[in-house]
């Protein structure tokens, strides 16, 4: 993957992959869902988060600029942003299911996650069997309203197209508890007014997800992931948002 000092244009990307515009990798991501991808107008791509820095990486190694868009997260995970040709990647902290291999191509596995339960600080939900009759704020389209479905029947599931509104929602006292991603969930409770109260080990894999079929673009995107962790740079990046 290895750049030389070759001067044409043609030359400059080391993907033959096709993408959607001519030294670009353009990826999109739903934003903000901290810490993996945030809005920050003194960054130069105008977004910030742990795959915004995986992702500048990779496209660095295969020599493309990069460019990011936020997007549905249902639109990216349902593989439809990727076939319309919205994007040549999605970057969005997103699960790697079987259920999603059937629309879309995934990169190797970057990032171990779970689930878990949001409450705040002063209630007394202690557990997902204390959800009967209990609004719940999920997001459309994600393994979180999935687990929930399948694990707290007896709750009063409200769906959000987004992280930021149900946020805002238990903020507002409209949900009184939200289950999600455990890392997001865990950003979310920096200020103290909110808690977690219980983990499930959902044993989750976040991968960048492609167009299904684009394998060329996916083994480049591979290699770079796989050089990353040779070198360090994964670990580097790793540790700056998340502790060991
Ligand atoms: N990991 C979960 C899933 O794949 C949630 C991802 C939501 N991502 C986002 N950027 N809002 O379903």
């Amino acid at each position: 993957l290895a750049l030389g000092a070759c001067g044409s244009e043609d030359s400059k990307s080391s993907t033959g992959a096709d993408i959607v515009t001519k030294g670009t990798l353009t990826v999109c991501s739903d934003v903000p869902y901290p810490p993996f991808e945030d809005f920050d107008k003194s960054s130069p791509t105008g977004f910030k988060g742990f795959d915004v820095d995986i992702v500048s990486e990779v496209a660095k190694r295969l020599d493309l600029k990069l460019k990011i868009q936020d997007s549905s997260f249902d639109a990216l995970q349902s593989g439809q942003a990727l076939a319309a040709g919205q994007c040549d990647l999605a970057a969005s902290a997103m699960t790697i299911t079987d259920d999603r291999k059937k629309n879309l191509d995934f990169s190797d596995g970057y990032y171990d996650s779970k689930q878990s339960l949001l409450v705040p600080a002063d209630s007394k939900i202690a557990a997902i069997g204390d959800l009967d009759g209990v609004k719940v704020g999920v997001q459309q389209g994600t393994t979180g309203k999935t687990y929930t479905e399948e694990n707290a029947k007896g709750a009063d599931i409200i769906t959000f197209p987004s992280d930021a509104e149900m946020f805002q929602a238990i903020k507002a006292g409209q949900v009184q508890a939200l289950l999600q991603d455990l890392p997001v969930n865990l950003d979310h409770t920096r200020d103290g007014k909110f808690k977690i109260v219980e983990q499930y080990d959902t044993s989750e894999e976040y991968g960048f997800a492609m167009k299904k079929g684009n394998s060329q673009l996916v083994d480049d995107v591979d290699g770079a992931l796989e050089e990353m962790h040779k070198d360090g740079t994964y670990d580097t990046i790793y540790a700056k948002y998340f502790t060991t």
